[in-house]
């Protein structure tokens, strides 16, 4: 039986987008808040993504607008298909879906988007305002994340927050919004020594490696709260499949104070904030204060 709080994900995305609802709602008569998603090429979990995205965009009452390009698409027309999008008045997000055809360079076409728009966080301006303490448009992952830790009711300041995985989209930036809030944080990764130890260490431990079940019950510091980000699709013995985490759900939750579940735990999160911070470049760019709802 496990004693683990489980941090439902879903119950949690329903409540941010029941209130980004309300705060489209509110702004009617001064900006609708509008999404364009880049898709390039036919990676087929990047299209059910993207239609997940989407979805959650056109539920809120915002404005979704779709660009899918074949993977043929030469860089300089996506180069400028980001100028279009950044002049856009009715486009208020931007979020160019990743990976990217290897033919283009990824860095460049994320580096052209206006980081005023830049809802992913990916920008350097954005990176840095991250890291130095003024951010506004922060990665949708590292977020949910933190969203998810606060339905925990911790104290995060003085907490070893121990992170494997250090990914410019979901690692890196969670170091950075846990070290704003006062944790001291570890980074592990792919050469760490010791990796069990390491994790045994955190009182909040975070895994994005995407490697099934890596994280065992006994690697986990009993008590300690599990964020685990892998979304990794394993064989069922039947000539099925089904999605798993990193860590090995059952074991840990008989160890850990609170877990959660994959499916259902950080996946929707982040996609609701990705409405928040949708609704965030809007006002921004609007020149409107947030709706307080
Ligand atoms: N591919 C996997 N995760 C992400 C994400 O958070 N944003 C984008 N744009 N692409 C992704």
């Amino acid at each position: 039986m496990s004693r683990a709080q489980i941090l439902d994900g879903r119950a949690l995305a329903a409540r941010i987008r029941t209130k980004v609802a309300a705060q489209v709602a509110a702004l009617a008569d001064r900006v609708r808040p509008g999404l364009a998603v880049v898709l390039v090429g036919d990676d087929p979990p990047s299209h059910i993504y993207v239609r997940n995205k989407q979805r959650a965009v056109l539920g809120a009452g915002m404005a979704s607008f779709e660009h899918v390009l074949e993977d043929s698409v030469a860089e300089a027309d996506l180069l400028d298909l980001m100028e279009r999008l950044n002049t856009d008045p009715a486009v208020h997000g931007i979020l160019v879906q990743l990976p990217l055809p290897q033919s283009i360079d990824a860095v460049k076409v994320l580096n052209a988007v206006d980081p005023a728009k830049d809802v992913d966080g990916f920008h350097p301006i954005n990176v840095g305002r991250l890291w130095t303490g003024t951010f506004a448009l922060v990665p949708c992952t590292p977020l949910g994340c933190m969203t998810l830790l606060e339905e925990t009711h911790q104290p995060l300041a003085g907490r070893h927050a121990v992170v494997v995985g250090q990914s410019n989209i979901v690692g890196k930036p969670l170091a950075g919004l846990l070290l704003a809030a006062n944790c001291t944080v570890t980074m592990a990764h792919a050469y760490t020594r010791d990796l069990p130890e390491i994790c045994r260490q955190g009182d909040i431990l975070v895994t994005a490696v995407g490697h099934p079940r890596l994280v065992r019950g006994d690697w986990i510091k009993p008590g300690a709260t599990i964020i685990d980000v892998g979304i990794n699709r394993v064989p069922t013995g039947d000539g099925g499949t089904r999605l798993v985490g990193d860590v090995d759900f059952r074991a840990a939750a008989e160890v850990a104070g609170a877990i959660t579940p994959v499916p259902g735990g950080v996946g929707p999160v982040t996609i609701a904030s990705l409405l928040a911070n949708t609704v965030t470049a809007a006002c921004r760019l609007a020149g409107v204060a947030e709706p307080e709802v």
